[in-house]
């Protein structure tokens, strides 16, 4: 069976590989939810571990779930971001209640569906790994976890933000970067590198290289974890051809949608919270320029035919 139109749906990304063909994925783009950063779905949800070790083992668990329905010579980008020991720990317990609910108290705050408070369980410190203070190196932990599995590892991208605010810390360095893993299944594998070259010195096109710096791209309303539209793009064109399938398990506000159905792609995404899903559905429709030609059709009917649920 071949994916013909995008599917998006509010659902568990887990539950993906029982509803797709195996082989069907040309590239897999995601931002996963960081470790003990975020509350966006409630308790017990990925990213609320007790500790980085069963985050990271948990996040390839998912990743391997999903491997069966990339393409032999598909591609994979995950971009992840590291975190402190200690920052935040206890904070867990002010916004969820005994029942492992979000307060209301949370819900009230600007950004309503999750802190932008660190929420670390707490951990014990050992004086080693676990002190205070201590960068976890959680992304390498993970890509290291990734190579055990069979993961071939290409690329450690680091996205430098040009544009990130001054952090108030005062004894280290403001953290301005974050990873993009590229990851594939075997040794041969789609991989577009014209489609991303950039003008040289000499007038040439040449590689672009692995430092990408791109302004973070801060959208109005509740979540601010989003993709820039330019760092997607370079990973669809160059990981994907026209007319191929791109798959974001934690689609967010939908950014891998927008800029896949730009480029000439089918998507597959899902979200389990459904506000973001519901404000991604609204974030895409709004960003189809509307066919004034085929006058037959209403601008409902031309939304709709972009978009097909698996229940249909
Ligand atoms: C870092 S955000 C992704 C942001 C996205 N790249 C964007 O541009 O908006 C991670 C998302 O994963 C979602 N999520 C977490 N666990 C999930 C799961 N098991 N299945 C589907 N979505 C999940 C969260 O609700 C959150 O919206």
């Amino acid at each position: 069976m071949d994916i013909e139109r995008d599917i998006v749906e509010n659902i568990n990304c887990l539950e993906i590989p029982n509803k797709l063909p195996q082989n069907s994925i040309d590239l897999i783009v995601t931002s996963p939810p960081y470790w003990a950063k975020r509350i966006y779905n409630g308790s017990g949800e990925l990213g609320s571990e007790e500790t980085p070790d069963l985050f990271v083992k948990t996040l390839a668990d998912f990743f391997d779930a999903f491997e069966p329905l990339l393409k032999k010579d598909g591609n994979m980008f995950i971009n992840m971001g590291d975190t402190f020991f200690g920052s935040g720990a206890g904070a867990w317990k002010k916004y969820v209640d005994k029942e492992g609910n979000i307060t209301q108290h949370q819900r009230n705050r600007k950004e309503k569906f999750f802190t932008t408070k660190p929420l670390q369980p707490k951990i014990k410190q050992d004086g080693k790994l676990y002190q205070n203070k201590q960068l976890l190196l959680i992304p390498s932990r993970f890509a290291i976890e990734m190579q055990q599995r069979g993961w071939i590892l290409r690329d450690d991208i680091i996205w430098r933000k040009p544009n990130r605010i001054p952090a108030s810390v005062k004894d280290r360095f403001n953290n301005t970067y974050e990873h993009i893993f590229h990851f594939v299944k075997s040794k041969k594998y789609y991989f577009d590198l014209d489609a991303v070259k950039v003008m040289g010195a000499n007038g040439k096109p040449k590689n672009p290289g692995d430092v990408w710096d791109i302004n973070t791209q801060p959208l109005s309303g509740s979540h601010t974890a989003t993709f820039p539209e330019e760092l997607v793009e370079k990973c669809i064109k160059s990981g994907s051809p026209e007319n191929g399938v791109v798959f974001d398990p934690f689609m967010g506000t939908g950014t891998t949608w927008i800029v896949a159905h730009r480029l000439n792609r089918k998507f597959i995404g899902t979200e389990m919270n459904k506000d973001f899903f519901e404000f991604a559905k609204e974030r895409f429709n709004k960003s189809i320029p509307v066919d004034n030609h085929s006058e037959n059709l209403d601008i409902e009917t031309k939304k709709q035919m972009n978009l097909k649920l698996f229940d249909d």
